[in-house]
């Protein structure tokens, strides 16, 4: 199983690109999580990659600290009260607010507010387009009719689709008017931020910018990719740790011993620190993400190469659709196993 993750994703997107699946996530607009056009992509990437990487993070770690401070602080209060606490949702709540930082140099205000409907309802979004997007064939007319379906339940995916849109809009056009008229009291204009990043971007052909909707569509990217997979991450790794004491105790061990105590100087340890001085740390992250990966979504490549492709021992011939399978039994024993559909017939 291992071995299918690279033979299907990192392959060239030219050799494995992505299917119609990725259609129903925005197939007008897409951003770039849904775009399907190798060379639009490819540019896209490479305006959002600095973005991306771990210099980038290190250059924001600054604004992340007040988030930290609030996180620390609020669980410090509950555990000195005894209180029993939803330490999902206090994640959660810090995560978006970080997210706001890093995309869009503002924070939401949710863990200071500490209320629920601060939260953009992305779950709604995943769950429309993951389902319209497992009949591709029919994509196009559900995306047009389901909305005029007068079901409440439908009603409620479509409106928390709007609202998660309605704010990235929100926050394109206050960021947007930061740089152009230089309001301070809305944020700094020489700050950094995802959205900022892409708003110098030009086109290396054209010089071109983007235009605002593309903005507003990558920016509601950045919120529907940005906050659940993260907190969904985090509070697993806690749920782990917690039900595991003795590895909980090893973690909290090689803190002790590698790091300095954290103060109202330093409120948090930089990623670099992390990096280095925790290697337990870096392993629990990862078979956190190995046992309970929380994006499950049926991210569907198609072969091109002509003469098809081995994964995982299996032949699978050039047209066929295929992903990485996980198959849980109602017992709970886990099966991985690479499930390939064969597409009908094979169009380019
Ligand atoms: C634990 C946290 C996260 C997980 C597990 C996760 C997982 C994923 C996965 C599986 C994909 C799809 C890749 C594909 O189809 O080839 C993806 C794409 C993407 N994610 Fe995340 N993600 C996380 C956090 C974030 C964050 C914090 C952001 C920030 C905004 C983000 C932005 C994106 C973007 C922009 C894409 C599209 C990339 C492309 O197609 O080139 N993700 N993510």
């Amino acid at each position: 199983m291992e071995e299918a993750i690279p033979s299907i994703y990192q392959k060239s997107s030219r050799m494995m690109p992505k299917t119609e699946f990725y259609d129903a996530y925005g197939a007008a607009h897409p951003n770039v999580f849904g775009m399907r056009d190798e060379e639009m992509h490819s540019i896209r990437r490479r305006h959002e990659s600095h973005s991306f990487s771990t210099s980038y993070i290190k250059e924001m770690e600054q604004y992340l600290d007040t988030n930290i401070g609030i996180l620390k602080e609020k669980i410090r209060r509950h555990s000195l009260q005894g209180d029993v606490f939803d330490l999902k949702k206090v994640l959660h709540y810090y995560v978006i607010d970080v997210l706001g930082e890093l995309a869009f140099s503002q924070t939401f205000g949710v863990q200071e507010a500490d209320d629920e409907s601060r939260v953009p309802p992305v779950v709604e979004h995943s769950l429309l387009a993951a389902v319209t997007g497992s009949w591709p064939a029919m994509t196009k007319t559900l995306k047009k009719w389901l909305p005029i379906v007068p079901h409440k339940g439908l009603q409620k995916l479509f409106a928390g689709r709007k609202a998660c849109a309605d704010l990235a809009s929100v926050c394109v056009q206050r960021r947007l008017g930061v740089l152009r008229n230089g309001s301070p009291d809305l944020g700094a204009p020489e700050r950094k931020d995802i959205l900022t990043n892409l708003i110098k971007a030009k086109d290396p052909e054209t010089g071109k910018s983007l235009t605002q909707t593309d903005l507003e569509t990558e920016a509601f990217g950045f919120i529907i990719a940005g906050t659940h997979t993260t907190s969904a991450t985090t509070s697993l790794l806690f749920y782990h740790l917690l039900h595991n004491p003795e590895y909980l105790a090893e973690l909290v061990n090689e803190i002790d011993k590698n790091l300095p105590p954290l103060d109202n100087k330093k409120p948090a340890y930089s990623i670099t620190e992390a990096e280095t001085l925790l290697p337990f740390l870096r392993d629990c992250m990862r078979e956190n993400f190995r046992i309970t990966p929380v994006f499950t979504m049926p991210l569907a490549r198609r072969v091109m190469h002509p003469e098809g492709l081995v994964i995982s021992g299996q032949y699978i011939p050039q047209g066929s659709v295929t992903m990485p399978f996980t198959i849980t039994h109602a017992y709970g024993e886990k099966t991985t196993i690479s499930s390939i559909r064969i597409g009908g017939k094979f169009r380019k």
